[in-house]
């Protein structure tokens, strides 16, 4: 029975952060009551990377639970994974509303939320309740206020704190809304940020004697030459896996479209080709070294073959939920057992 082709154009009336907060709290109702299970799809075979063992290959992606308050109704909806953040050191409001608009046309939505969020320590706390087994992730960032020179500071706090109950770590290097965060990605200050981060990471295992795996999410606005750049630095480091992509700047496809010209990043249908094109360059360039997990316009069990095909081994989606509601993952999960698995 699929529910949310009904809902969506009572949530579509809603200006787009109401009805996120509405769908949020609709499913946790939903958990408390143990519906959610029954959209779940049936169950697949797991599979292990980055050392983890995923129940399935989809995954939700970051900005969706910025603080971690839904982690068990959205894990019951049956994700194999559910990423969560971008979490700051500080709580910080993000940019002033309106922030999020959705261009139904296109299938997709621009952001420029500028990790609105309350705090890594609140993220930690919400973490410790969660009861679900899926791997959860979580996203890291720098505040607004701190200094590009100080990023790393920033970055290694949140890694501190949100290590002991991490399945893994995202460095979001990719984000279009804080200033500068993109630069990072670049030869010099990327290195800059991994070694410090990598020694971090070996101290805290053996602190915790567990190893937490860390992953750096990038943007799908890189040219070829970079992305074999930063291809050479992951490998060198020993990062332990890639998320491609975030959101993109480019609003080419969308600019004649009503909101097509806000500012912010771009996510949905018009990203899939772009994020794809990432993913398989990238897996040209690490040939296997490291893991990518593939995000980026998903809107279709189709679209997620395409990832993998490209060479993905694990998917995120986030818009394609907001079109296509809890029956995409159902969609993803099942045409994906049919893929070839790695
Ligand atoms: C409203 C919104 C907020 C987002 N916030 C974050 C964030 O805080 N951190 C992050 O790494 N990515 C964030 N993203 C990017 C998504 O995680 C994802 O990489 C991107 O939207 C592409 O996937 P999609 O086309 O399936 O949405 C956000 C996306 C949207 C639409």
């Amino acid at each position: 029975m699929k529910i949310y082709p009904l809902i969506r154009p009572l949530l579509f009336r809603l200006e787009p952060e109401r009805a996120h907060r509405a769908t949020l709290k609709a499913l946790e109702i939903g958990h408390r009551l143990r519906l959610n299970g029954l959209l779940a799809p049936p169950s697949a075979p797991p599979c292990e990377i980055m050392g983890l063992r995923f129940s399935n290959r989809v995954g939700l992606a970051a900005g969706l639970d910025k603080n971690g308050d839904h982690i068990d109704a959205l894990a019951a909806l049956g994700f194999g994974f559910i990423e969560i953040g971008t979490t700051t050191p500080r709580p910080q409001p993000g940019n002033p509303p309106p922030r999020l608009f959705r261009l139904p046309q296109a299938e997709a939505l621009i952001n420029r939320m500028g990790f609105n969020n309350k705090g890594v320590d609140y993220l930690v706390s919400r973490v410790k309740e969660a009861r679900t087994s899926a791997v959860i992730g979580i996203n890291i960032g720098k505040n607004f206020d701190t200094p590009m020179e100080k990023a790393l500071d920033d970055y290694r706090l949140c890694m501190r704190k949100v290590y002991p109950c991490a399945g893994y770590i995202t460095i979001n290097i990719s984000s279009p809304n804080t200033p500068g965060l993109r630069e990072l990605q670049h030869r010099v200050q990327l290195v800059s940020l991994i070694e410090p981060l990598k020694e971090q990471q070996q101290k805290l295992a053996a602190e915790h004697g567990r190893y937490v795996p860390f992953t750096v999410k990038i943007a799908p606005d890189l040219e070829r030459e970079d992305l074999f750049t930063l291809a050479e630095i992951l490998k060198e480091h020993e990062v332990d896996g890639v998320i491609a992509t975030n959101t993109t700047l480019d609003h080419g496809q969308v600019k004649h479209l009503p909101h097509g010209g806000e500012a912010g990043g771009l996510s949905g249908a018009p990203l899939r080709q772009r994020s794809t094109r990432v993913v398989r360059q990238l897996a040209e360039a690490l040939q296997g070294a490291l893991p990518i997990i593939g995000t980026g316009g998903i809107m279709s069990g189709a679209d997620a073959r395409e990832k993998m095909a490209a060479g993905a081994r694990l998917v995120q989606i986030y818009t394609g939920l907001v079109y296509r509601g809890p029956a995409l993952i159902r969609e993803v999960v099942a045409s994906l057992q049919n893929n070839e698995l790695r």
